[in-house]
């Protein structure tokens, strides 16, 4: 493959990445916010922490700080659309829930809701942070993990045959997975 060198910030080079929403209850405004991130990822089993970086120039990033806790929403790639919405809007200027009329799931542990569409939702506790440069890594102590049964196999993995998980490329572009790709391959010490 032909390579080229060049400076960070100008490709979006680890794109695809799976999207969700992370939701705010936003007691000023008597609302919830939702706001889709990418940079987000499980830390650890135990205890089951995951962490989200937030800009903290957005609405998000100033709700979470303040209740103390956060909501996880994935969906699928038919909510593309509304998703990038969600990312192109601010709740400092927009009730989102309102002017996008979402339906929203009320938590079983936390006071903040999350996204009805979701195949798989999660409740978190706000229990450390990091600056990270511009970013806030939020970490987050899993509460509740609700999911739609027929999302998961016996394993707990994903159905990539009922669900098509929305997966962010960058700019406007998402993608999903096909699939007829997935492999299950044995590991090469075994052959
Ligand atoms: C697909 C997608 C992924 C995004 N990922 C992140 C992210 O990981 N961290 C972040 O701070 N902003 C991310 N953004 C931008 C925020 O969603 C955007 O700034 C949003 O308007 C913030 O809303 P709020 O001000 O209501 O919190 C992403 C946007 C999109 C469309």
């Amino acid at each position: 493959m032909r390579q080229r060198s060049q400076s960070p910030g100008s490709a979006y080079f680890y794109y695809p990445r799976l999207v969700c929403v992370i939701g705010a209850r936003d007691d000023e405004k008597a609302t919830a916010n939702f706001a889709p991130v990418t940079w987000a990822t499980p830390l650890s089993c135990e205890p089951p922490l995951f962490g989200a970086c937030v800009s903290p120039s957005t609405r998000t990033h100033h709700l979470v700080l303040k209740t103390g806790e956060f909501t996880l929403s994935f969906l699928g790639m038919a909510e593309a659309s509304l998703v990038d919405t969600l990312g192109r809007l601010s709740g400092s200027q927009v009730d989102k829930v309102k002017a996008l009329e979402l339906v929203l799931e009320p938590g079983e542990v936390a006071t903040t809701p999350s996204l009805a569409a979701a195949y798989a939702r999660a409740e978190c506790i706000l229990v450390d942070r990091h600056q990270c440069g511009d970013q806030t890594l939020l970490v987050g102590e899993l509460q509740r993990v609700r999911v739609a049964a027929e999302a998961y196999d016996v394993q707990g993995v994903l159905r990539l045959d009922r669900i098509s998980p929305l997966l962010y490329l960058g700019g406007n572009r998402y993608v999903t997975t096909d699939p007829t790709s997935e492999s299950r391959p044995e590991s090469r010490g075994d052959r």
